[in-house]
């Protein structure tokens, strides 16, 4: 294994969003609107959003600050290919709600959104979360898997929840996280993780 972290969660940057449009267009049907990622993590007080970034990659470079009045035109960020994956959630008093998910797909089934529930699971419990919901697409078997590896039971189903094909949405719920089985789970799923995967949190 070489000896820095092969990914590193950090907070999402305005600077960030090519890439998560990027990875977002290549794993969901319908993408959020074009604004929804800036408004998030500008103006929403309980969003909390990360990215997976390869600290082997170079950042892409940020354009030198431009002088008034060109400064009113601010030039477009410039796309890298160092964040792999992404994933947000609210933080409503004693709830947690994961809003999304996602890893590039050329990283798959390495660890990236286990390392990022993991993450989101601590946050979540440090800031007076009891419980963690989400919904995911009735056919997504592969995120429903991850979920229930963390203890994610199902609570129900939201019809036609979908906007493209109308179909229905799986609610799920956690165990209580302050609890011990979900503690148990959690570290054992992180010592296991941590023996194939080396990440840091920058949270
Ligand atoms: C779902 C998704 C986020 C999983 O990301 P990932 O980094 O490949 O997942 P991980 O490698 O961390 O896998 C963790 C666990 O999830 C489950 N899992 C992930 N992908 C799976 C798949 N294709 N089939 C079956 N189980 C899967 C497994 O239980 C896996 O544990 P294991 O490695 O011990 O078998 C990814 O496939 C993705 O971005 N999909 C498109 C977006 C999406 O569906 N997001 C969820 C919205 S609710």
């Amino acid at each position: 294994m070489a000896d820095g972290p092969e990914i590193v969660i950090e907070p999402m940057q305005l600077a960030d969003l090519p890439q998560v449009r990027r990875i977002e267009k290549a794993s969901f049907s319908v993408p959020w609107p074009r604004d929804s990622y800036r408004r998030e993590i500008m103006d929403n007080q309980r969003a909390w959003y990360f990215v997976a970034r390869r600290p082997d990659v170079e950042p892409p470079p940020q354009p030198p600050p431009r002088r008034f009045p060109f400064n009113l035109w601010p030039r477009a960020p410039v796309p890298g290919n160092d964040i792999v994956a992404f994933g947000g959630m609210w933080l409503m008093i004693d709830e947690s709600h994961i809003t999304t998910i996602a890893v590039d797909p050329e990283y798959r089934r390495r660890g990236f959104a286990e390392a990022l529930i993991i993450e989101m699971a601590k946050l979540s419990r440090l800031r007076g979360a009891t419980r963690i919901t989400l919904e995911v697409r009735m056919s997504n078997r592969g995120a429903q898997n991850l979920y229930r590896k963390y203890g994610f039971v199902d609570h129900g189903v939201r019809p036609r929840y979908y906007s493209d094909d109308r179909e229905d949405a799986l609610i799920m719920w956690s165990e209580p996280i302050h609890g011990p089985d979900f503690h148990a789970r959690l570290t054992r799923n992180e010592r296991d993780l941590s023996e194939r995967l080396n990440w840091a949190a920058r949270l």
